[in-house]
């Protein structure tokens, strides 16, 4: 007997999974990425990690949700009681991000407004600072900034809509709308971006390989978190989905269908971005690595330079642009705050109503800590430490428990063979069993030794500390206090009792 939600067709499962791992990362995030680590060069570490950590783990999640059909608290504590911690863990990194990433959102859709006039004027660095009414210094919280909270509020309704609604007639049925829309107007987009003069500037720049880089360390950290923050892995999400797939449903053609679309996005992104920057950089008579920029950066500031630049229609290409950020965005923050809600309906057994009022309520309540003067400020560190040190920790933590400690490689690998077109052997095994507990366990102690010789984006060490490495301490600490809060009524149950009584 079954009475939990689930996706009503795969086509559902894998637009609503794709469209959670599709989102600001793609188009904000791995353009620069790529660009700073060898640009072409990069497309080889991020094929690797791609292949050997991105994949498997996301076929992994999925196939933990799919067999024990609970949100990952449940679902690592049904493996073994001691795993309720990681599972929770999971959940409460996904809470930090969504905290930031919904306030980004809110930034892009007020920027679809500012787009019907051009509104950033010829200087959008003063523009942008001045929407965000930003502090003089990082830690000056100031008061709450009326024209975030506006659109924000706006985006929370939304999200908070579609999720109550439940995975059917909300998620499924979103997913299936925004997505294609959102496909259809980032590839106008592009298209547009490869028709400019300099665009081909822009492509050389992104794809030409500096091999010297590929022997650096840094290069390869950088492609695995990038794959990690894009697959939206260790976010708790791909286990809430696939809790959601129907029994009989495939497990690894899925994961493979959605992570290549995802890196097939990205890519897109990256195409998009440079052909752009180049047609900048050529209109301000520059290289293309004067107009270089990532994160809120290149969104809020170089982009709107470009509108400004295009030879007509400019109003339009804005709210297309910031509107494609809006769609992949709210996309991805729906899956997040599925996980939070599923996560405390298991725990506490209380109704999908209550648990998104509770628990979306309070996630839309704590945002408003970066609707504040000092919002991007705390958007650059809480993001950075929080996947630093949530996600990425999250990862390899998951990978021992699962792989080493509770040895349930086989086990899982017979279940999704049993549902899978796909067949996954000795490769999926080695790339848990060896390659990405080492490459993992590696980045981990090389960026805390980096971190901890030199404070993080030259802000204020006290800064860094509350509310980098406190957000990061905290994740892992409320996770914990989580785990042992008793469950209202016992829903964990170990693999052994799990095996009796079925
Ligand atoms: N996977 C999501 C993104 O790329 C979180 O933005």
């Amino acid at each position: 007997m079954e009475n939990r939600p689930q996706f009503g067709s795969r086509i559902g499962f894998i637009m609503a999974a794709a469209g959670s791992a599709i989102g600001l990362g793609n188009i904000w995030r791995f353009p620069a990425v790529a660009y700073e680590n060898g640009g072409g060069a990069m497309f080889i570490p991020y094929l690797v990690a791609l292949m050997t950590a991105g994949i498997p783990l996301l076929i992994m999640e999925i196939a933990i949700g799919h067999k024990h059909r609970a949100s990952p608290p449940v679902a690592f504590g049904r493996m073994r009681r001691g795993f309720v911690p990681l599972g929770w863990w999971h959940v409460i990194v996904t809470f930090f991000i969504t905290m930031y990433y919904s306030t980004v959102i809110a930034w892009a859709l007020s920027y679809v407004w500012f787009s019907l006039n051009l509104g950033w004027g010829d200087k959008p660095e003063a523009f942008f600072h001045g929407y965000l009414q930003l502090a003089d210094a990082p830690g000056q919280i100031g008061g709450l900034v009326p024209g975030v909270v506006i659109p924000l509020a706006i985006v929370w309704l939304g999200v908070l809509i579609v999720v109550h609604r439940g995975v059917k007639k909300g998620i499924e049925r979103a997913a299936k709308i925004m997505m294609p829309m959102l496909c259809v107007l980032f590839a106008v987009l592009v298209v547009r971006a490869l028709t400019l003069e300099g665009a081909a500037e822009g492509l050389n720049a992104f794809f030409k390989p500096n091999w010297d880089m590929i022997r650096d360390s840094k290069v390869w950290v950088a492609a695995y978190t990038q794959i990690f923050f894009s697959l939206s892995l260790a976010h708790a999400i791909m286990i809430c989905y696939g809790s959601y797939l129907d029994r009989k449903e495939d497990v690894a053609g899925n994961a493979f269908i959605v992570g290549f679309a995802n890196s097939g996005f990205e890519l897109l992104a990256g195409i998009g971005v440079f052909a752009a920057l180049g047609f900048m950089a050529v209109q301000q008579g520059v290289g293309v690595h004067d107009v270089v920029s990532g994160g809120t950066g290149l969104a809020f500031v170089a982009f709107p330079q470009i509108i400004n630049q295009l030879p007509a229609l400019n109003e339009l290409f804005g709210v297309l642009f910031f509107m494609s950020l809006v769609l992949a965005g709210v996309t991805s923050m729906i899956g997040q705050v599925e996980s939070i809600v599923q996560g405390l309906q298991e725990k506490f057994r209380i109704t999908r109503g209550m648990a998104v009022l509770f628990g979306g309520g309070l996630t839309m309540l704590a945002s408003l800590l970066f609707a504040t003067r000092d919002g991007r400020h705390l958007v650059n560190v809480v993001d950075y430490f929080v996947n630093s040190y949530g996600v990425t920790l999250i990862g390899l933590a998951e990978v021992i428990a699962v792989a080493w400690i509770a040895k349930r490689l086989r086990e899982l690998q017979d279940h999704i063979n049993a549902v899978s077109g796909i067949r996954i052997g000795a490769w999926w095994r080695t790339c848990f069993g060896i390659i990405t507990p080492f490459v993992l366990g590696y980045m981990a102690i090389d960026s805390i030794r980096a971190n901890l010789v030199e404070t993080y984006g030259g802000y204020d060490a006290w800064f860094v500390g509350v509310f980098g490495w406190g957000a990061a301490a905290a994740a892992l600490a409320i996770s914990v206090i989580f785990a042992a809060i008793p469950d209202r009524k016992p829903e964990i149950r170990t693999a052994e009792s799990a095996e009796v009584s079925s």
